[in-house]
């Protein structure tokens, strides 16, 4: 089944073409660089931007897919295309908006069939994207786990774990569509903790990325910062606000001082990198004892822009095999932040698994008679 997805949930224009779980073409125009002056997303900006772009993104997805003989945009949406998904929420409710006008416009031009996707939950289906024959190199999932493809459901119940600038989940997945929140965050992502920590240090937004080098070059003191939910671990719950106010007590210290020096820095940025993931990784490690299921997980399944860290995924290799379970990443960089790929790949999966979330009331899919029923859900919970 060929899916034509779009997401305009941040600062990312996406669009994509997938066939089943391969990912066919994943354009990505993003705006970070705009937003940065403003040290976050400015979020009629966002929109301005995804506006301008998406027409340009979605044909540079749909012919990138389709690039022999020559096909007009008309051809490939009525014939190659069989559906369209979006990303319906969470995300800025105005950039939403966006790419569900265009995707509704295109479902009622070219006839499809609609598909609103949770864009957390695509984070979460994001390591099960394979790649095509083409991408020869990649291995995905089902190499490393050498099972045959579609037999995702071999790697239920898992932990998924999702990671980025606006979502820090630990979700039990039962199956597809069958999930269960088993820790979240009380205040920032930890995505958001590092982008703040980034921009308290002088560096621009975003600054995971950016963070992960200085801290490369810098020695970690856990001693230095305190560690966020001490004995309360089993509440499950993150916190980063009193790690980054923390921080920015620390920084007014050293500047009044003067010994705000590059090393300096450096050492900060690592001590404050090293507590934000080890109380991540402590927190998710608790709820994983924690499950009723405990004795029956097989795999760890991560996505979300943090995934793209280093340091992040080697605690993540860690925790995993402490815990005697598989763990899976995104097969590309590009699959850990927004991308429209993963969302193409979760519609898919839904639409595959319709009779159960059917049962659940959770899901639909709407023809275009219906299209008025899909709206921006900027706070959907999965
Ligand atoms: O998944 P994503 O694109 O956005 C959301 O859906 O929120 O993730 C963006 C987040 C940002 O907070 C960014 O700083 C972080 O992922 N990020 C990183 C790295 N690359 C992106 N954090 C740490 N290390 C990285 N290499």
């Amino acid at each position: 089944m060929r899916i034509l997805s779009i997401d305009t949930s941040c600062d990312e224009t996406a669009a994509a073409v997938t066939d089943g779980l391969k990912i066919i073409s994943n354009v990505v125009w993003s705006q970070a660089s705009l937003h940065a002056k403003f040290g976050g997303v400015h979020p009629s900006l966002a929109q301005r931007e995804h506006e301008k772009r998406i027409d340009f993104v979605i044909e540079n997805a749909l012919k990138k897919a389709f690039p022999k003989p020559p096909y007009t945009i008309y051809d490939i949406l009525s014939t190659k295309v069989d559906g369209i998904a979006v990303t319906t929420g969470p995300g800025l409710a105005i950039a939403l908006g966006v790419g569900i006008n265009k995707a509704k416009e295109l479902a009622k031009k070219y006839n499809k069939s609609l598909i609103p996707v949770n864009h957390v939950e695509a984070h979460l289906l994001s390591a099960l994207a394979q790649a095509t024959k083409k991408q020869k190199n990649k291995k995905t999932t089902f190499d490393y786990l050498k099972i045959k493809q579609n037999n995702y459901q071999e790697m239920f119940p898992a932990i998924g774990i999702v990671a980025s600038g606006g979502t820090s989940q630990v979700i039990l997945i039962n199956n597809i569509g069958d999930c269960l929140i088993l820790a979240t965050t009380i205040d920032d992502a930890l995505g958001e903790a590092l982008d703040k920590g980034a921009r308290a240090l002088g560096f621009g937004y975003p600054g995971g990325a950016v963070l992960e080098k200085i801290a490369r070059e810098g020695t970690v003191n856990t001693s230095v910062f305190p560690v966020p939910m001490l004995g309360r671990e089993n509440l499950l719950r993150f916190s980063y606000s009193g790690l980054k106010t923390a921080l920015v007590r620390k920084i007014a210290e050293l500047e009044k001082t003067g010994q705000l020096k590059k090393s300096v820095i450096q050492d900060i940025a690592a001590s404050y990198q090293e507590t934000a993931f080890n109380h991540f990784i402590r927190i998710t490690e608790r709820a994983i004892k924690q499950t009723t299921v405990n004795n029956k997980l097989k795999t760890v399944l991560v996505g979300g822009g943090v995934g793209a860290n280093v340091m992040f995924r080697k605690k993540l290799h860690e925790l995993a095999k402490r815990n005697n379970l598989n763990i899976l990443f995104p097969y590309s960089k590009k699959l850990y932040t927004d991308n429209a790929g993963m969302v193409g790949v979760a519609a898919y999966l839904k639409l595959e698994n319709l009779k159960t979330e059917k049962q659940k009331g959770g899901f639909s899919v709407f023809s275009i008679k219906h299209l008025d029923k899909i709206d921006r859900r900027p706070d959907w919970r999965i």
